[in-house]
């Protein structure tokens, strides 16, 4: 199979992706610290010092360079710039301008989250997302944010995922503020949905050019499970197809459907959002996995739907999530036919400590986004998930999703690339998977890249 190459676009943008809270280091003052310092995080760690990139982004710009990385994906932490309630932290501004600086300085293009998760303590006092003030409040920090980093980003993500907080902190109770209710995920999720178009007219209105001289690019990085029914026989095969779709519909469908049309429909409110209509210069696209929704019959508070089950013949990660490049392609084609935006992937990846996993589930999605750019998707840019590892919320630091290996018990935080921290090297020069960069990393991913494996 020598010389085969899966080549991209000219100028296809290659980065990495992170968040705020996972590897910047002394958080406090927000929910997500009080969560962890509550026991609430399953291996027992709590972020600390974390990755400490708060001290040691240079250090790690320098590392994305001689990596030949083009662009990178980080937030920036409310509770950092505002740590009590009106009370804006300059230097912690300052620091944030330091590092956007140096991903500069590095040419590395930059992609922005203002939202990723994380609250401060005075406003999830207040109620969080229930407060009634607090799509104001949010605005107040974002106004600070957008005006002080505006010459900066290539791409702005005015919220990260933001079903996955609504559902896991208000719907599951998994995430603060663990409240578990049908009702507070609609409320909540509605506010995202303004939170989202408000921002979008305020970047819009205070940065007139991003630094590639056109107006900014805003968007949404959403999550894209491929949600497939399990396939069960009878009765419970029915229920699983419907759950499949009450799924979709609620979730995905709804968020979309909200931004498409510029209205909200139940369970996040009623009526018209002014700008939200057509609020998406990109759409950002976070695929990690499949989810085979099955019937069990012991699972009543869930109506009965198991989604963490894998089906015979599919690999899982060390997070238990199936392994389904496809589901990327047809995310992809989607997210394309209904919006008709450049696509970014704003974040793909997996948790492998031992990075036996990871070469070849990054060959396989890659060749998945190159198949639908062949089939006529824009996708311009792909954000793996993550440089370096990370703090993965409930998980902990147990769950490895780097490029690079960071031990955050080592006292010195040493980096150290793991294999496919070089693969994705030579894919970036190269700008294609080639045979040989399959054979030197993952050969087993063959069939997967160039033959007929997942072309389904
Ligand atoms: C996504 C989150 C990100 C990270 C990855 C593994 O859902 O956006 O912060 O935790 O999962």
């Amino acid at each position: 199979m020598a010389g085969e190459r899966l080549e991209f676009p000219k100028g296809f943008v290659w980065g990495t992706s992170t968040a705020g809270h996972q590897i910047e280091g002394h958080n406090s003052h927000s929910d997500w610290w009080r969560f962890e310092h509550e026991g609430k995080i399953k291996d027992g760690t709590v972020s600390g010092k974390c990755m400490d990139y708060w001290n040691r982004y240079e250090e790690d710009h320098d590392l994305m360079t001689t990596l030949g990385y083009k662009a990178f994906r980080l937030g920036i932490e409310w509770a950092k710039i505002e740590p009590d309630d009106g009370r804006i932290d300059r230097a912690a501004i300052e620091r944030y301008k330091k590092i956007l600086q140096s991903l500069r300085d590095h040419n590395l293009q930059i992609c922005l989250t203002l939202y990723h998760w994380v609250l401060p303590l005075w406003f999830a006092d207040k109620g969080g997302w229930l407060w009634e003030d607090a799509v104001a409040r949010f605005m107040k920090f974002t106004e600070i944010a957008v005006n002080e980093f505006a010459e900066f980003p290539d791409l702005w993500v005015t919220l990260n995922e933001p079903l996955v907080p609504a559902a896991a902190g208000y719907l599951a109770g998994e995430f603060p503020p663990e409240k578990k209710s049908i009702k507070f995920y609609g409320k909540v999720t509605g506010k995202l949905l303004r939170a989202h178009a408000l921002n979008y007219e305020l970047i819009h209105k205070t940065v007139k050019k991003g630094p590639d001289g056109n107006p900014p690019k805003v968007g949404v990085a959403t999550a894209y499970q491929h949600i497939v029914p399990w396939g069960s026989s009878g009765p419970a095969g029915l229920h699983e197809k419907i759950m499949a779709r009450v799924f979709v519909s609620g979730s995905f469908n709804g968020w979309d459907g909200a931004v498409e049309t510029g209205r909200l429909k139940y369970p996040f409110g009623k009526g018209a959002v002014p700008g939200l209509k057509d609020s998406y210069d990109y759409c950002g696209v976070n695929y990690y996995m499949r989810q085979s929704i099955k019937f069990d019959s012991k699972l009543k508070d869930r109506a009965f739907v198991d989604f963490e089950s894998v089906p015979p013949g599919i690999e899982k990660t060390q997070m238990g999530w199936q392994i389904y490049p496809p589901g990327l392609y047809h995310t992809l084609m989607n997210v394309w036919r209904r919006f008709k935006k450049p696509i970014y992937i704003t974040e793909n990846g997996i948790a492998d400590d031992t990075d036996s996993q990871r070469p070849k589930y990054l060959l396989e999605h890659l060749a998945q986004v190159h198949r639908a750019i062949k089939d006529g998707a824009d996708v311009r840019g792909y954000y793996q998930w993550s440089f370096i590892d990370n703090f993965e919320w409930k998980e902990g630091f147990c769950k490895k999703f780097g490029l690079v290996a960071v031990n955050h018990a080592d006292p010195d935080l040493k980096r150290e690339p793991r294999p496919s921290a070089h693969m994705y090297s030579e894919i970036i020069k190269e700008n294609a998977i080639t045979s040989e960069i399959l054979k030197k990393y993952a050969p087993g991913a063959n069939e997967g890249v160039f033959g007929s494996k997942w072309r389904i």
